[in-house]
Formats: structure tokens, sequence, C-alpha cells
């Protein structure tokens, strides 16, 4: 199975993609996460990425398509891969289509968290994460066990540069304007489902089991 998660930032999509890839056994690809860990190596696309995503904007597509197609081509995409911060562009979109089509196995299924920018300012600053295994937590609604440090691997917990209120908003910004249309591209697809992100995680959880539960079926 391939799917898409879509949403705003700190929509909860990190947070669902953990949940349905232990459901369903395939790998989370979160373009972000591979874009920080080339900051982190310091790799030359890591140093190109670095200013842009400081600042709230979008590292362009020629850049983010090779760095996803190196990462489908690794074993464990094989039998499917839920992607997570991708496609964010309408030629993101039509590329993945293309990539879709050369590999064969159906169409994606786009699950769409709706969240308003009002729910999302307050999660974003509250979040920290595992910078080791990318577990993400929330210091008012998903603490660690131990305040500050990573249940899993005992990791210091840190902030993200661009969860600062005022990068979060040129992210709103760039979502709007540029997601807008990859999102409006696979509206109204058969295998397109919104799902109403403001809940508790365990309640949007329980929302997309339901949307997965006909394709497991069949
Ligand atoms: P990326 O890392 O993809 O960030 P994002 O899309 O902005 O999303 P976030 O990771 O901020 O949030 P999320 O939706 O995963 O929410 P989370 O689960 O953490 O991208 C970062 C940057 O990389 C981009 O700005 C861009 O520069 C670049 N980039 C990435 N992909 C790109 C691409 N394809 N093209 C070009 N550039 C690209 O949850 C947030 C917080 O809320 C957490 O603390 C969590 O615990 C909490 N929470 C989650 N769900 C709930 C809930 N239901 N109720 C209450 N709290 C909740």
């Amino acid at each position: 199975m391939i799917l898409l998660l879509f949403g705003p930032p700190g929509c909860g999509k990190g947070t669902q993609a953990r949940l349905i890839t232990d459901l369903l056994h395939i790998p989370a690809i979160s373009t972000g996460d591979l874009l920080r860990a080339e900051i982190t190596s310091g790799t030359p696309l890591g140093l190109k990425a670095q200013a842009i995503m400081t600042a709230g904007g979008l590292v362009s597509d020629d850049l983010v398509n090779a760095m996803l197609v190196n990462r489908l081509k690794r074993h464990d995409c094989r039998e499917g891969f839920l992607l997570d911060g991708y496609p964010r562009t309408l030629e993101q979109a039509l590329f993945l289509d293309r990539v879709l089509a050369q590999r064969g196995g159906g169409e994606p299924m786009i699950i769409h968290m709706d969240v308003p920018a009002s729910v999302i300012l307050p999660r974003i600053t509250s979040r920290r994460q595992c910078p080791k295994c990318n577990r993400i937590y929330n210091v008012l609604h998903q603490p660690p066990k131990s305040a500050g440090v990573c249940d899993v691997d005992g990791v210091e917990l840190a902030t993200r540069k661009d969860d600062r209120q005022d990068v979060v908003r040129d992210r709103l910004r760039a979502y709007e304007q540029l997601t807008g249309p990859a999102i409006a591209h696979y509206t109204g697809k058969r295998m397109y489902h919104r799902i109403d992100g403001t809940q508790r995680p365990d309640r949007v959880f329980a929302a997309i089991q339901q949307v997965l539960r006909p394709a497991f079926v069949g």
C-alpha cells in the first residue's frame, strides 16, 4: 500500500505516521526528517536546505524529488510506504505520479488531516523531538515519561529551529500557497480522504483506521 499523509505543519502527520506504520508494517518516509538528517551530516544538500528550512520556505522540487527517489530504492519500500510531507507542490505531485506509474502497484491512498491554524500554533511551540530516533512529543499533550528525555533511547529532546512562531507563520503561508495546488490535484479522487485532525491523537488514529479498513478487506 502507498499512503500519502497531507496536512499543515504541526497537524500531527509524524505522530500518525508512526502509528500507521506500526499497523501496516511499511516505512514512514518524512522528507522533513530526511532533510534534517542531511543538515546534521553537513552534506551539500543539507547545506542548501538549512537556510530555506529555518526561514520556513520549501526546498527546491529538484532536490527533494531526487532525495525521495533515492530513498524509495531501498529494499524496505518494496511492499509499500507512507509519505509524510511529500508531495508538497503540484510539481512534486506530478513527479510522484510518474514515479508510481513506473513502479506499478496502483493508486496511492491520500489522507488529508484538517487542522486550523489556531490549533496548530500552540501544538508546534510545545513540540519536542528526539534527535536520534525522531520520536515526537508534546510537553502539553504527549509528554515523555521523564521530563526532557526520549522514552526510547534516553537522549535529550530538542526543539526544532523552525518551530518559532514567526517561522511557523511562514510555513503555514507556504502550505496554503504551494501545497494547496498539490492537494487540489488529489481532491475528488476515489482514494482521497479528509480527516478531522483536531481530535485527540487516538481518535484521529481511529478515524484513519476506519479509512484503511476497506483497503485491508479488499
Ligand atoms: P516537515 O518536517 O515535513 O514539517 P511539517 O510538514 O511542517 O510538519 P511538522 O513535522 O511540523 O508537523 P507534523 O504534521 O508532523 O506534526 P507532529 O506529529 O510533529 O518539514 C519541515 C521543512 O522541511 C519544511 O518547512 C520545508 O522547508 C522542508 N520540506 C519538507 N518536505 C519538503 C518537500 N516535500 N518539499 C520541499 N521542502 C520540504 O505534531 C506536532 C505537535 O503536536 C507534536 O508535539 C505532537 O505531539 C502534537 N500532536 C500531534 N497530534 C496531536 C493531536 N491530535 N492533539 C494534540 N496534539 C497533537
